[in-house]
């Protein structure tokens, strides 16, 4: 998160002006515009710490990581993870690369080769990763099924995805992503699709692999209340761009975009026991990504709007407190324009 952060060496990705842009074609050819999934972001990450990013579905959460994990080539800018430049990696090296991120996504039985046992999933990506000495894979299985609390392993190995629970699917899903002891963890939504009983487990068994291996994790979902189990940094996400970056307990106490604020409105607990009523998220559609609003791309839907301004002219970030930065014109002294401190 750049000057949130205090620029050292522990920095393992590192993120400037990313943007991610699908074009589209007319009747499958002509060039009809792009898609402007994600627009310019920038932001840092450590060894070891755990950052949520959250926004509503289609904002580009999922786009921006697919670029950091190598799967979407980045329109313009770059991505530096454990010193390797993304847009200068490839063969070997990407494949080094793409195994220091493990990933967990949103659907777990979507994720699992469905005619495959659970041994064979696991035992693939060590193959692939040139582990050749079957009892060295089958030790870091056992391990691994250990971490993620799935036993007995002599039980779950010979089974298929489809005869476990949806919860035991994601822990599987966990494992494969921890077996080749990765530094980063991406979950992209990975209690979403489960039963509001085994999200807390889930959750908290995240929050216990990052602990215990010093993971850096990036958390991604559109519900801000989870985001407890993942402490250290957040930020949310709008129509591609990073609205607002701060340390967890600074962006609960005192959420200051429009958006977030009304995010913050619309989100309930996700243990079932305490379960708040589904508010609204906030009145209006998304935002074309293909012709997104002049001005401040939530100018539509603000209360806040002030015309002539935030439907003109973009917004900078401005850092208004202490590990704190919006990307919103209510935060420019005298709505002067132009003073914000990070480029974007
Ligand atoms: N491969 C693709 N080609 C074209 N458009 C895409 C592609 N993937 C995602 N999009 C579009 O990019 C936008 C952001 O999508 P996504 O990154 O999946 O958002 P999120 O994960 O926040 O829901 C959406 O409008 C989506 O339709
Ligand atoms: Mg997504």
């Amino acid at each position: 998160m750049d000057d949130i952060q205090e620029k050292s060496k522990d920095v393992l990705l590192s993120i400037q002006n990313l943007h991610v842009w699908y074009e589209l074609k007319k009747f499958g050819f002509g060039h009809a515009g792009f898609v402007k999934a994600v627009d310019g972001v920038t932001f840092d990450l450590k060894q070891g710490d755990a950052m949520a990013c959250v926004g509503e579905s289609g904002c580009g959460k999922s786009s921006l990581m697919k670029a950091i994990m190598g799967l979407n080539r980045p329109t313009k800018g770059e991505i530096v993870f454990d010193n390797m430049k993304l847009t200068e990696t490839k063969g070997n090296d990407l494949r080094e690369y793409r195994s220091k991120i493990g990933y967990v996504q949103q659907d777990p039985f979507g994720a699992l080769p469905p005619f495959m046992s659970i041994q064979r999933i696991l035992e693939e990506p060590l193959i692939i990763n040139g582990i050749k000495d079957k009892a060295e894979r089958m030790r870091r299985i056992e391990k691994t099924l250990n971490e993620v609390k799935l036993t007995p392993i002599e039980e779950v190995l010979p089974k298929y995805p489809h005869m476990l629970s949806g919860g035991q699917q994601q822990r599987i899903v966990i494992a494969r992503a921890m077996i080749l002891e990765p530094q980063l963890l991406v979950a992209d939504e990975p209690v979403s699709m489960l039963d509001a009983s085994v999200r807390v487990e889930i959750l908290k068994l995240l929050r216990g692999l990052q602990e215990s291996h010093n993971l850096a994790v990036i958390y991604i979902t559109h519900d801000l209340s989870t985001v407890r189990y993942f402490s250290e940094y957040i930020f949310v996400m709008y129509a591609g761009e990073v609205i607002e970056m701060a340390k967890m307990e600074v962006l609960l106490g005192n959420p200051q975009h429009p958006y977030t604020q009304a995010l913050m409105e619309a989100s309930a607990d996700p243990d079932a026991n305490n379960a708040l009523v589904i508010r609204d998220v906030p009145p209006g559609e998304p935002p074309s990504l293909v012709n997104p609003p002049s001005g401040c791309r939530f100018n539509p839907r603000c209360k806040h709007m002030m015309p002539g301004l935030c439907d003109v002219k973009r917004p900078p970030m401005f850092h208004t407190e202490d590990n704190h930065k919006v990307l919103c014109w209510l935060f420019d002294e005298g709505h002067k324009g132009g003073t914000g401190d990070a480029p974007r």
